[in-house]
């Protein structure tokens, strides 16, 4: 992209600008890779030097070059904070004012808002004026269901062009999700088994330590079934299970992602009990803007099917939850064991906390026996300082893919579109089967609560 960029969230007082984009941002900022301004917009009545001090300690926290006096007074400097009422056509006109005043020009719109807000505010900056040539960024989950899915897809390419409208979804910025395709194709001993015929199941596991936090409002609405499986958790399905490219470009890879997830299998609504777990952690109804009598899942397992010749049969167990007793993003293959030769392989991809390979395979006993045991090689990509420095936290790269216009980095509608379509089947069967909402104790291990997905 030409000249400084402006990016613009809308939602900047939330949970997800503080953690995440403040923190990359100033990343992008210290790293002085790119020239920028960010107009962060709330509803609350900050100056832009209150909320460079609400933001401080969350980028001391998260981002990954130390803060000092000097980057951080030049990072405030770039921060435009804006108070808006997202319903007032007369603020975005003010908004427009602001723009013209300081010449900020090639526009970003970060929609790190509900759903519900995203016609409302692409139809404010019709009404000024402000989508031509811009981009805009939208957060999940994109719509309430599918039909509003839908609804919002058009009005979004309508208004700004299909080529402008940009899906993030930042487990595809992590360093590890964007390793699987090295690690698996790269390497024969991998790519060569990479089926049925050798591997005997797959785990992906996003296990978390935090509970909601600040986010109820947002969380209660959604549930671990939308919040991760329908998104992050489907898009590392897809690359895990997808076939080779015939061509290396992002065209092919969301084709191939997307035959991944048109051919998952329907869950049988007979066997939901075997195919399903999901739970809520103790005290989840007390937290913050949470109903009461809430019903959402903060933990959902799910045995899914692939129905194509490379992967019939074999089981893809996909867990995800809150309040458990470690972090563990990784995906485990589980090979098959060669009947009389020692136990099974297994290879770990490690994404979160660690980044990271493990490898766990079959050796002689070292003396006189013959006897088979297991070893292991272990490496820890971000245990190397070299590495951890240069490995660019995923929102930052995926902000700076957007100033580069470079859509393999985001998801797509049509891998939305059928992620909606599978989830709405999924939710059938288990309304139709009134499964048990398991309440687990804070600090749980996820094994006690998936017992019935790993028996035959
Ligand atoms: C977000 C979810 O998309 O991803 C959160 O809305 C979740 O509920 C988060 O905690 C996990 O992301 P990460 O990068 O911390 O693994």
């Amino acid at each position: 992209m030409m000249g400084k960029v402006t990016y613009t969230i809308f939602g900047g007082t939330g949970d997800l600008s503080f953690r995440k984009l403040i923190p990359a941002f100033f990343n992008i900022h210290a790293s002085g890779e790119l020239d920028f301004n960010i107009v962060v917009i709330g509803r609350r009545d900050y100056t832009t030097n209150d909320y460079c001090q609400l933001a401080y300690e969350w980028v001391v926290k998260h981002a990954r070059y130390k803060v000092d006096e000097v980057n951080w007074q030049t990072f405030c400097q770039i921060i435009h904070y804006i108070q808006m009422d997202l319903d007032s056509a007369m603020d975005y006109q003010k908004l427009m004012d602001y723009y013209q005043v300081n010449n900020m020009n090639n526009h970003i719109y970060y929609f790190a808002v509900a759903p519900s807000y995203f016609g409302i505010i692409s139809n404010h900056l019709v009404s000024v004026n402000a989508t031509n040539q811009a981009k805009v960024v939208v957060e999940k989950p994109f719509g309430n269901d599918l039909e509003d899915a839908k609804r919002l897809y058009q009005q979004l390419i309508y208004h700004f062009g299909e080529d402008n409208v940009y899906y993030i979804d930042h487990y595809l910025g992590k360093e590890m999700v964007r390793n699987i395709m090295t690690i698996r194709f790269a390497n024969p001993m991998f790519a060569s088994v990479w089926n049925r015929e050798y591997i005997d199941y797959v785990e992906i596991n996003a296990l978390e330590t935090l509970g909601v936090e600040t986010r109820g409002n947002y969380y209660d609405h959604v549930g671990a079934l939308n919040d991760m499986v329908a998104n992050h958790l489907f898009q590392i399905l897809s690359i895990v299970a997808m076939e080779p490219l015939a061509q290396l470009t992002s065209e092919q890879l969301k084709v191939n992602q997307l035959n991944v997830l048109t051919q998952l299998k329907p869950v049988d609504t007979n066997d939901v009990n075997q195919s399903i777990v999901l739970g809520q952690y103790a005290g989840y109804r007390n937290e913050m803007h949470v109903n009461t009598n809430s019903l959402t899942e903060t933990y959902a397992a799910v045995k899914l099917y692939i129905d194509n010749p490379r992967w019939k049969g074999v089981p893809f167990i996909i867990q995800t939850g809150k309040k458990l007793d470690r972090k563990q993003m990784e995906v485990i293959i589980h090979f098959k064991p060669v009947p009389g030769y020692g136990k099974a392989n297994i290879l770990v991809i490690k994404i979160a906390p660690n980044e990271g390979v493990y490898y766990q395979f079959n050796i002689k006993q070292p003396g006189n026996s013959d006897a088979i045991i297991q070893t292991s090689m272990d490496f820890c990509q971000s245990c190397q300082d070299v590495f951890r420095i240069n490995t660019p936290a995923a929102y930052e790269r995926l902000l700076l893919a957007l100033a580069n216009s470079d859509h393999a980095m985001f998801s797509d509608w049509r891998l939305i579109e059928t992620s909606w379509i599978y989830m709405n089947q999924l939710k059938q069967a288990i309304a139709h089967n009134a499964q048990n909402l398991r309440i687990y104790p804070q600090g749980s291990n996820a094994s006690f609560l998936n017992q019935s997905l790993f028996s035959e």
